[in-house]
Formats: C-alpha cells, structure tokens, sequence
C-alpha cells in the first residue's frame, strides 16, 4: 500500500482493475472503473457495502455524462454549468454501458464532475468514468483526509492519492432529475437555497431514511461509536453535572475538559462544513462516554451537517 501524490501511477491501477482512493472537493472516494462488474463488485466487498446501495459515477465532464445516459434534460445543462464542477451529483436515466450492478438494479445513474485537480486530470487521462463511494468502512464516518483513508482501507487497496485535505468537507448534494419535478434526495455541499434559487422553485427535500429512491440514507450512519446526544444550545448543559462527557459545538469552546471541538470558532457555517468528519473521527478515540453535540443553525450548509448529526447520534446497539 502507498500514499502518494502520482498520477500516473494512480492511472495504472485503475487501468488494471485494481481500486484506489481518490481525493475529491467533498470527501475522499474509493474508486474503480465504473464499466466493469470485475472492479464494481471489489467496491461493494471492500467497503463491506450492502448491494441496495448504489454509487455515484465520477466523469470529467458533461459530454462525457452524456455518453452514459439516456437523456440530458435542460435542466441537467443549467445546473452543470452553475454547479459543475463541483458537489452536485444528478439522478438521470442510465444507458446499458453503466452495469447494474454500478446502480443496485435501478434504471437509474447517479453522476458528478467532482472539483479537484489531481481527480479531474486523472479522470481526463482515463477512457472510463470511476465509480467512487466515499472511502470509508459501510456506514463509518467519510474520510477528508488521505490518514482517515489509510485507517479504515489502508490494508485493502494498493494505492491512495493524496490531495490534502477536502475543501467541502461534506458529501455531495443529490438532485434527482429523472423525473418531472426535480427533488433532492441528500442534502450536502450545494445547499438547498442555492438551488432554490438558480431554478426560481421550492425543492422538495425527501432524504428520509425510509425513501425508497435513495436507499443509501440510512437511519444510522457516520457513527464515531459514541453515545451522542444533540442539544439545541450548549450553553444549556452544565459540564459539571455530567461526568466523562465530550462536546461537539458550533463555536462556543468555554469547557474545562479537554475533549471539545468548536467546528468553527468564528461562527462560519463552511468552515464548520469542511471540519466536521475530521471532528467525528477525533471524537471516536475520547475516552468519553457521551458526548453532547450541538445543532447547527438551519441555513445553507447547516441543514446538511444536522442531517449527518442527527445519522451520527442514531442509538448505538
Ligand atoms: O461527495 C460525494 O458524493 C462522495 C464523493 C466520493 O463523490 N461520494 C459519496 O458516495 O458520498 P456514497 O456512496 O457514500 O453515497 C452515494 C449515495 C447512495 O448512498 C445513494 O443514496 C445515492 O448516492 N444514490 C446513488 N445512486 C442512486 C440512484 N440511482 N438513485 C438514488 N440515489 C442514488
Ligand atoms: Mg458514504
């Protein structure tokens, strides 16, 4: 296993049908040629990923999504060219050369441009779209940074592509566009008011776990293996009163232990965004036994860290 920064060797890899960890604008992903049942099936085995789940195919471009699906609706143009590239995946009716298996069984694909330099070359220097899930263990927390990768999978893939740290730091928002009234069906790095607003409607938002049409949202998901409990205001929780607590806060940080993490100090919604995963992976080594985590505002970027805070908190077994 290496940790590099070498493209080309990455391409290698990929070209043989081996898996690698790329770096994207979100989150790290666990890629494979997304043409070939041989190296999609290596995604489910090593991520230990149920087969219901299905994954998101990364292009290089918009002419490239093109080849592989049925129809690029109008709207489908319009956003990419707002949004793309950049953490913005689209449902859109799949063409046969995307396996089903890439889709869980589904007539759909779901598909983005993801926005960093080293995935962007390596996707134009390749002739097949990747595959990529978010490279972490089924249903553990997403890595932002190669480290995170080579905790969970280090073992697993030969190759991890080092990009630094991810600038998002949350998954991309899914949009679905293959029916008539587009709907999103996760909320992430686009937030909903942006989209709200290039299109000049209200979105529907149905990332409940019991939706069907994305079956990877699941109720219970980016757990740090700690009890967590959310809290409105933190200012509410009196340390004292709790023995071996940890907290996780928006930007207050007047605590007398040590296990606290402000996701942003100066209050900024992105920057709480983008330092999130790396907190919920510290989290998983305190020596706590509970942890009270604090509920973002509503707004842009907050509503998708609540959503991931509230699959983090689901009741450990
Ligand atoms: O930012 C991201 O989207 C990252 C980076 C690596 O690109 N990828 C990522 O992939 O988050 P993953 O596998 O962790 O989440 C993909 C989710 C699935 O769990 C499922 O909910 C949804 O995408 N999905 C995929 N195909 C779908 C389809 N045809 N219809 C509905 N939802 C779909
Ligand atoms: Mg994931």
């Amino acid at each position: 296993m290496k940790i590099g920064t070498d493209i080309l060797e990455a391409k290698k890899f990929l070209e043989n049908d081996e898996l690698v960890a790329i770096p994207t604008e979100t989150v790290y992903g666990l890629a494979g040629n997304a043409l070939k049942v041989n190296t999609l099936s290596k995604i489910f085995s090593c991520k230990e990923r149920p087969a219901f789940d299905p994954l998101i195919v990364h292009f290089r471009s918009i002419e490239a999504v093109n080849e592989h699906v049925v129809d690029l609706p109008e709207i489908a143009r319009h956003l990419a060219e707002i949004f793309w590239p950049g953490p913005l995946t689209f449902i859109l009716k799949k063409k046969d050369s995307i396996p089903n298996l890439a889709t869980s069984g589904h007539s759909t694909v779901a598909v983005r441009v993801p926005k960093h330099p080293m995935t962007l070359r390596l996707l134009e220097l390749l002739d097949f779209p990747l595959a990529a899930p978010s490279a972490n263990k089924f249903g553990q927390v997403s890595p932002t940074k190669a480290e995170h990768v080579f905790r969970q999978l280090g073992n697993e893939i030969p190759y991890i592509l080092d990009g630094g740290d991810t600038f998002i730091g949350l998954e991309s928002t899914i949009i679905d566009l293959s029916i008539q009234k587009p709907e999103i069906l996760r909320l992430g790095g686009v937030s909903v008011e942006a989209l709200n607003d290039v299109l000049n409607m209200k979105l529907k938002v149905k990332t409940s776990s019991s939706n069907p049409k994305s079956p990877g949202m699941l109720q219970r998901h980016y757990s740090p293996g700690k009890n967590m409990i959310l809290v409105d205001d933190i200012t509410s929780i009196r340390e004292n009163s709790y023995k071996n607590a940890g907290f996780l806060t928006f930007s207050y940080s007047d605590f007398s232990t040590k296990h606290h993490i402000a996701l942003s100090p100066i209050g900024n919604i992105d920057e709480a965004a983008r330092n999130l995963f790396s907190a919920l992976n510290e989290i998983a080594t305190w020596p706590v036994d509970v942890v009270y985590a604090e509920l973002m505002p509503e707004v842009g970027l907050g509503r998708a860290i609540n959503d991931r805070l509230k699959r983090a908190s689901f009741p450990l077994e």
